[in-house]
């Protein structure tokens, strides 16, 4: 069985050691991996030419939420780094327009819009201050996103399927919280299986711990593909 290229693999640990372990383990099963803040902010970038230079797909989650001027500069330097398929930025107006600003003509890296972070709840949006329910708040920033002209968003399985009726079927949605069949949930409140959040609308899926933290990644990732399979691709 081939990697499926709508399968992404968080490298959520500490060193670039320990990342490229689980890159040599999982070989030609994975093509496409996420490099998240932890790493980042160390040697995220120096891994993230190493997997770009091994023929994979690079989504660096970076989350970007500033003031315009430096979303655009910070937005254009990762997109030079030439190491970067998928960028996350906040999904706030004047962020995303930034970012597409900063990406300029580099077709490669698609920016997505990060709508509601699923550790806050209604009553945290309320503490906020936002007066707008958790699911009001998403549907308002995946329209923003459209008009802002980002590829896509980063959204859980549940709400798929509203970002992809409102986005067409070019537009982009990753949705993370995805579970296997039968697997843990570990902290994920809002999880799916692989062929629901594909038959939901995601283009993408983001499945960590169950592979990462299996005894035998290479035999989870394959077991996800294998679910994945169920649904064929729609473009
Ligand atoms: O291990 P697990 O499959 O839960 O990992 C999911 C990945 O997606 C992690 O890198 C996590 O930071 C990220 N993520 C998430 N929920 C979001 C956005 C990102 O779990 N709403």
């Amino acid at each position: 069985m081939t990697a499926d290229s709508r399968l992404i693999i968080p490298l959520d640990m500490p060193t670039r050691a320990a990342a490229e372990r689980l890159i040599g383990c999982l070989d030609e099963t994975v093509s496409f991996y996420k490099v998240g803040l932890q790493l980042l902010a160390s040697e995220g970038m120096a891994l993230a030419h190493d997997v770009s230079r091994q023929g994979k797909q690079v989504f660096l989650d970076w989350k970007l939420h500033d003031i315009g001027a430096t979303v655009e500069r910070a937005t254009a330097a990762i997109v030079a780094s030439g190491a970067c398929d998928l960028l996350t930025v906040h999904a706030e107006p004047q962020v995303m327009a930034a970012a597409v600003k900063g990406r300029g003509g580099e077709t490669r890296a698609k920016i997505l819009g990060v709508t509601v972070l699923t550790s806050l709840d209604d009553d945290a949006l309320e503490a906020l201050g936002y007066g707008l329910s958790v699911a009001a708040l998403v549907e308002r920033r995946i329209r923003q996103a459209i008009d802002a002209g980002v590829d896509g968003v980063v959204a859980s399985p549940h709400e798929a399927e509203l970002a992809r009726r409102l986005g067409g079927p070019d537009f982009l949605v990753v949705t993370p919280g995805v579970r296997p069949t039968g697997a843990a949930l570990d902290d994920q409140a809002r999880a799916a299986t692989p062929a629901d959040a594909l038959k939901a609308g995601a283009s993408h899926l983001v499945c960590g711990r169950p592979i990462t933290a299996a005894a035998d990644p290479k035999a989870a990732a394959l077991a996800v593909i294998a679910e994945m399979a169920a649904v064929p691709r729609s473009s």
